[in-house]
């Protein structure tokens, strides 16, 4: 029988756990992200169609989400004659239905080509090159907020003169395949944002310090030539092992605002490999490098948007990339605002402080885009 008590002992037990699961107070991300003028999401994968209570999170703390591997070459065409856009269509569909803008990630990339692609010459990868950005673009016109068009164009590790990342698409047409890129995507699609994304540019280790520069040449020599590129994305997966002065980060993307870009931090979280093993100290210290880095970003107006890569620790890159380094480990990285039972974590109160002192400091809040 229903007596009122167990009514009454059931609300109480779903309010418990929807509180227990959510324990994100007001504002969401968004909103106080919104009101700082600054877009804000994350990256997003099969794991939050499939799972409701992430899904969830998204719907209520995110406005724009970023495919996390479902449009990359490799996902896309793991063989020469097929398109696999089932994944990528049914995070477009979801996000719509939610009134979620999507930004797409990536289409040109030289990392993690298939075996395939490596097989063809010269004159096979540039066919590829322009039949795939044809398509894909065509496919997705006018849905999307912003193009990755290339990513990480440089990776000095490779050693190529001019800093440049090695792969089929560079291997077939020299530095020229960015520009290529980004005229034939402009013909295509002119309503999504056209950006350039690079990794390493927040840090000071030899690497960040060598690609500021190149990543810097690279777009003075695009605008110059009159490519049509609207938006530098910064990486920011901050790796506070290493030096950093954010200061200095910040002056460095003002200096894309001047030459009239936007820009995105576009895959943000922290690495908390150098940090104590006791969960309260290292989620301190997560939450206390984010706030120091989006403090100092934040007040570059040129900064429009800041999206994790991922929401939740459960689904974090970096626990796939410490599983595979060290699988004895029962450590795992905590790099993101929710836990892994989707907890908002004290990273998630930093991220509210830096929006709130951004809000405080003022740019006027852009307005919603339609
Ligand atoms: C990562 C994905 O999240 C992983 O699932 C995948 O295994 C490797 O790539 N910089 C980028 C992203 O531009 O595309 C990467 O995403 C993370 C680093």
């Amino acid at each position: 029988m229903i007596t009122r008590r167990s009514v009454l002992a059931g609300a109480v037990a779903a309010g418990c756990a929807g509180a227990a699961r959510s324990a994100a107070p007001a504002p969401s991300l968004a909103d106080a992200a919104a009101a700082a003028g600054l877009l804000y999401g994350a990256s997003i994968g099969r794991e939050a169609l499939d799972d409701p209570a992430y899904a969830d999170l998204y719907r209520r703390e995110a406005r724009i989400v970023t495919t996390d591997v479902a449009l990359k070459f490799d996902w896309l065409r793991p063989t020469p004659d097929r398109y696999e856009f089932g994944p990528a269509d049914a995070i477009l569909r979801a996000a719509e239905a939610n009134g979620k803008l999507v930004r797409g990630h990536t289409l040109i990339w030289n990392d993690n080509a298939p075996a395939w692609l490596k097989r063809l010459s010269g004159r096979e990868v540039e066919r590829v090159f322009d039949e795939h950005i044809d398509t894909v673009a065509e496919r997705y016109a006018g849905r999307l907020h912003s193009w990755d068009v290339v990513n990480e164009p440089f990776w000095p590790m490779d050693h190529i003169a001019g800093g440049w990342r090695n792969g089929p698409w560079f291997a077939a047409m020299g530095p020229a395949y960015v520009e290529r890129a980004f005229r034939r995507v402009a013909a295509i699609d002119r309503t999504a944002k056209l950006t350039l994304n690079e990794a390493q540019c927040d840090n000071d280790s030899d690497w960040g310090r060598a690609i500021r520069p190149l990543l810097r040449g690279l777009v003075d020599r695009l605008l110059d030539a009159g490519v049509p590129l609207d938006a530098i994305g910064l990486q920011s997966h901050l790796q506070p092992q290493w030096p950093a002065n954010y200061g200095e980060f910040a002056a460095y993307a003002a200096a894309f605002g001047a030459r009239g870009l936007e820009v995105y931090l576009t895959e943000f979280d922290v690495n908390d490999d150098g940090f104590l093993d006791d969960v309260r100290a290292r989620d301190a210290a997560v939450a206390a490098t984010c706030q120091s880095f989006l403090t100092a970003a934040l007040s570059t107006s040129a900064v429009k948007m800041v999206v994790n890569w991922q929401l939740s620790d459960r689904y974090s890159w970096l626990r796939d990339v410490w599983r595979r380094e060290r699988p004895a480990s029962r450590r795992m990285p905590r790099p993101l605002p929710f836990d892994a039972e989707f907890s908002a974590k004290p990273m998630r109160d930093a991220m509210l402080a830096a929006f709130a002192a951004r809000k405080a400091a003022g740019p006027a809040p852009q307005r919603k885009p339609e």
